[in-house]
């Protein structure tokens, strides 16, 4: 068996997979804010659990909602609970066995590559717009990622400038990782409810906005608006940068059907003239493509990639 594990700043997911990648078994549980021993306790607990279950000693993966600084620690500034942690060897010393790690949003790429929405591209770019905006790259069926699993964190880039012509009073946010104006303050989840109290004042989650904005609300209107714009010059950014063959969205706002539509019409105009954007597609495995790929990264540690 396979158990994956995907660890985001609001909720964790673990689920089982047999040889085939079947989905067997799943819980999903809230994020502690804190106690990182327990939790490390808990993490083992379901494992030990979920090998007397099915009679076995299942292979680990884990998505990780951040990057390694070099040294084994985990930079998950999002989720205080494991922020500096060395998560993935305290785990393997816990199980006595080995724990396949990856950055979260190359989980989620790796499994909509492995028959989900972008299977065969020779260069697909992954974009999740959760707790927070995770980005991942995959050519000719390889993740690219160096050895701390902190390639294409594309939610840390700045917006274009160009965004300030149509927005000239758009603030730069802080952002969890020190740095300001990162693409992820505008369109994570939490983003979204960050441009709404500056488009009016008010707080509301993420998902109300848009509830607000389906409502006809004018604040939620210019705010989701602001949003997209944002949105497709961020994305329009890395079209240029890497051409990639497909994007595919993840993450809570990712389930949205007029997202897709929304950004097919604004993205041309940020990208290079003449050029076409490329597609931007939906995934195939909604919100479990996180945990399926982290159970992936166990399989393909004992097979060949496939
Ligand atoms: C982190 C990424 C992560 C993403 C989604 C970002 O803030 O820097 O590593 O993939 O959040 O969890
Ligand atoms: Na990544
Ligand atoms: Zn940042």
């Amino acid at each position: 068996m396979y158990y994956g594990f995907d660890i985001g700043g609001s909720k964790i997911a673990f689920a089982v997979f047999d040889e085939a990648l079947n989905e067997r078994e799943r819980s999903l549980h809230a994020t502690p804010r804190q106690d990182y021993p327990a939790f490390l306790q808990w993490l083992s607990s379901l494992v030990l659990a979920a090998d007397r279950r099915w009679q076995g000693v299942g292979s680990v993966g884990v998505g990780f909602p951040g990057i390694l600084d070099g040294a084994g620690r985990l930079l998950a500034p999002n989720v205080p609970l494991i922020h500096g942690c060395e998560l993935v060897g305290d785990l393997q010393h816990m199980l006595g066995r080995s724990v396949h790690a990856d950055n979260d949003a190359n989980c989620f790429l790796l499994s909509e590559y492995h028959q989900g929405a972008v299977a065969g591209a020779v260069l697909a770019l992954g974009l999740t717009l959760g707790t927070g905006v995770g980005g991942g790259l995959i050519h000719q069926g390889r993740l690219v990622n160096s050895r701390r699993g902190g390639s294409a964190e594309f939610g840390h880039g700045g917006i274009p400038a160009g965004l300030l012509k149509g927005y000239p009073e758009l603030p730069l946010f802080a952002c969890g990782c020190g740095l300001q104006g990162c693409l992820e303050t505008y369109v994570s989840g939490t983003g979204l409810s960050r441009l709404y109290a500056h488009c009016s004042g008010r707080a509301l989650p993420g998902k109300a906005v848009i509830e607000a904005w389906r409502q006809g609300e004018t604040a939620a209107r210019r705010c989701v608006a602001l949003y997209l714009d944002i949105l497709a010059a961020g994305l329009g950014a890395l079209l240029t940068q890497l051409d990639p063959d497909v994007v595919v969205l993840g993450g809570g706002l990712s389930e949205y059907a007029w997202l897709y539509q929304e950004l097919d019409s604004r993205l041309p105009a940020w990208l290079m003239s003449g050029v076409r954007p490329a597609p931007v597609v939906a995934p195939l495995f909604g919100g479990s493509g996180g945990v399926r790929g982290a159970a992936l990264l166990a399989r393909h540690a004992s097979l060949p990639f496939s």
